[in-house]
């Protein structure tokens, strides 16, 4: 009886031992396989983390090896995005204190009054005096509540965008911004559009008060975005917008001409001249991303590049809808391009500059 019991046993035991052998086996297989898999991911991560860290600390643009850059700045895109929710807030809330896009992007008929001196951002001298005919043109409110908006689309000029596929995904956003009355179209760059600039430079039609079909033409292009003019940057871009919104307002009500408020964009110069960019005026769109930083709930940058290759060092144009060279002596597109890069390392906006994967 006894005999038979330890037989037993030690089958159980031998039993016991194979398994046990067949999970150790399994499991160092396992083990090896995954730690292999685990190192390179870790090592991903760590280079990811080290790349975010470098790229989170502001550098003059300046000091930049372009090559040895855009490797970094390439493989640092391949990196999963992290988004910073605090980050975000915080930004908003300095943006909201000091400028207030929510409340004054534009002049509107609640934040103007007739007869209101109107400062100009770029001159000390002189002012304007708000009429009463242009102020019954503002628009009543400003378009958004206080409850802001959801994801919006930051659509650049840059050449980045010919070929990238991007128009499906900007064409997804909540809101979309361009520029300069830049061309759509629904493969690279998107056709959906709730505001776009206007510089006063391009409104340069013949006898517009007689024959203004060219421009509406032009902005009809947008359906009904806002459209926005710096009329009172500098005094020079005055007369062109309040004659554009003359000629405009009659004709597509629909549509409405606005007008930046000088002191938004002269606080806004100065909320990042504080912050060390120091140039002689911000672009319009590092101005328009500032907005968005401050109205949107989340901010995707599309087409800012100021170099003249790409990540995979293919050689780009300036703009992807004309052959124009940059005018160097306005902006430091390289320097905002760096702070950029530092918001988009901070999480707390969505750099896109590579072509965009079918959604
Ligand atoms: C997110 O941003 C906040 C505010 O700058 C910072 O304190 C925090 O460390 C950031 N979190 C991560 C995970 O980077
Ligand atoms: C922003 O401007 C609006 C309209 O002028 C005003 O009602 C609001 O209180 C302002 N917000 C801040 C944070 O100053
Ligand atoms: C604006 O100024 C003009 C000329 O001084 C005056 O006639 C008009 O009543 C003023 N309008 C308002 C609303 O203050
Ligand atoms: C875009 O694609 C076209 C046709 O595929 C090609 O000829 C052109 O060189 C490309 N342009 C850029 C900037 O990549
Ligand atoms: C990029 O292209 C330029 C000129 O075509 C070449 O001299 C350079 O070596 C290239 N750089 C890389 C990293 O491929
Ligand atoms: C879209 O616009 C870009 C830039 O103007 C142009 O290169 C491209 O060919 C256009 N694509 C279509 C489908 O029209």
């Amino acid at each position: 009886m006894a005999l038979v019991f330890l037989r037993w046993v030690s089958r159980l035991l031998m039993v016991l031992i194979v398994i046990q052998g067949v999970c150790v086996m399994f499991y160092y297989t396992r083990d090896t396989h995954s730690s292999r898999d685990g190192t390179t991911e870790s090592l991903q991560l760590l280079r990811c983390n080290k790349l975010r860290s470098k790229f989170s600390v502001i550098k003059a643009a300046k000091s930049i090896k372009l090559e040895s850059f855009t490797q970094d700045l390439s493989d640092f895109m391949s990196c999963p995005y992290e988004s910073n929710t605090s980050q975000r807030e915080l930004y908003r809330a300095k943006l909201q204190v000091c400028c207030n896009a929510t409340g004054t992007l534009f002049l509107t008929k609640r934040n103007t009054a007739i007869n209101q001196t109107v400062p100009y951002e770029k001159s000390t001298t002189k002012t304007y005096t708000m009429t009463e005919a242009i102020h019954s043109m503002l628009p009543e409110d400003l378009p958004w509540s206080a409850r802001g908006l959801g994801r919006c689309a930051v659509v650049g000029s840059g050449g980045i965008l010919k070929n990238s596929s991007c128009g499906r995904e900007i064409d997804s956003a909540d809101f979309v911004i361009r520029f300069n009355l830049a061309s759509i179209n629904d493969s690279d760059v998107g056709l959906k559009t709730d505001l776009v600039t206007i510089n006063p430079s391009q409104i340069r039609y013949k006898n517009l008060e007689r024959n203004p079909d060219p421009l509406v033409e032009r902005v009809s292009v947008y359906g009904n975005a806002f459209l926005v003019m710096p009329a009172f940057a500098y005094t020079f871009c005055t007369r062109q917008s309040i004659k554009t919104l003359r000629v405009l307002h009659p004709i597509r009500p629909q549509q409405p001409l606005v007008f930046f408020s000088p002191i938004y964009l002269r606080t806004l110069d100065r909320f990042w001249k504080g912050r060390g960019l120091k140039s002689i005026r911000l672009s319009t769109g590092f101005m328009l991303i500032s907005t968005a930083l401050e109205l949107c709930e989340n901010v995707h940058v599309y087409g800012f590049w100021p170099f003249g290759t790409d990540l995979q060092n293919n050689s780009v144009p300036y703009h992807y809808y004309d052959e124009l060279k940059p005018h160097r002596y306005m902006h430091k597109m390289p320097d905002e391009f760096v702070r950029l890069l530092q918001l988009h390392s901070q999480g707390a906006l969505t750099l896109h500059l590579q072509p965009c994967k079918d959604l």
